[in-house]
């Protein structure tokens, strides 16, 4: 099964789907894309967009309702991108932040310019409290992509990475799927999503970045990342390869790195 793990697929309640037609129609193009189930994350920004569980499993099962009423054969689930803050181990806890259809794994996102000091603290709790944090999309992180390391540091303390599909083809630029690149190279992506909003360029279609993940880490690496995916939404370990410490200039592989990835360190 092809789960999608990151999309604003729920109309009307963040810069997503303007209305239920483009719901819809997003719908049409990621079955047709091949995709069998969405995990609905809409945009959760403590204080200011209270996109809370409730909500988002009441508006999932309104989406599931049109769905089937417009014979689109998909199936939607709850989840949302959490924005870091301090705060956010506990809105988890208390249930406030979807967790990926109320699994353990929780989306996580950062700042597009920086990691902020906590991160790895917000990290901590969040695998004390028995969840994962998945960070999203942190090839479009401009602090990770002068420093692929930070991210190496973080799947250290436990944390996954999820790269975007239209990154990985350049739709927000060359520096972005760049970065997306040297990640898939060097192991530090475990989820292929589509982080769509619209029926445009950014839109459902997971198949567009299949060709360069298989190119870049190979046909094992990729399936392993689709496999993921339907991990996720069952709530089950994934499969992870040890990451390969970036050094500038290299490629992942190379024996030096390798002889950098500290055996047992990984805590998987
Ligand atoms: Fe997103």
């Amino acid at each position: 099964m092809v789960i999608d793990v990151h999309c604003h697929i729920i109309p009307n309640i963040d810069d997503g789907a303007g209305d239920i037609n483009i719901s819809l129609d997003m719908c049409r193009i990621a079955q047709e894309d091949g995709t069998h189930g969405i995990i609905a994350t809409p945009h959760y920004i403590h204080g200011t967009i209270n996109n809370t569980r409730d909500l988002v499993q009441e508006k999932v099962l309104e989406l599931n309702n049109s769905l089937r009423e417009s014979d689109i054969d998909i199936e939607i689930y709850p989840g949302c991108e959490a924005f870091i803050c301090p705060e956010l181990p506990q809105l988890v806890r208390e249930g406030q932040v979807c967790t990926l259809n109320n699994t353990q794994y929780v989306l996580l996102e950062l700042p597009m310019n920086s990691v902020p000091t906590y991160t790895q603290d917000v990290v901590y709790q969040l695998k004390l409290d028995g969840y994962t944090p998945i960070i999203a999309h942190p090839e479009r992180n401009r602090t990770i992509a002068k420093k692929h390391d930070i991210l190496y540091d973080l799947i250290g303390r436990g944390a996954l990475a999820q790269v975007n599909a239209s990154s990985l083809k350049g739709l927000f630029g060359e520096k972005v799927m760049h970065t997306a690149i040297e990640l898939v190279r060097h192991n530090m992506v475990h989820l292929l999503a589509s982080d769509a909003h619209t029926t445009g360029g950014r839109s459902p279609k997971l198949s567009r970045a299949i060709d360069v993940i298989e190119r870049e880490a190979g046909a094992e690496a990729l399936l392993m990342i689709m496999k993921n995916g339907e991990a996720v939404l069952n709530d089950e370990p994934i499969h992870i390869e040890e990451p390969v410490m970036y050094e500038k200039g290299s490629k992942a592989g190379f024996v030096d790195n390798i002889k950098k990835v500290v055996s047992g360190f990984f805590s998987f």
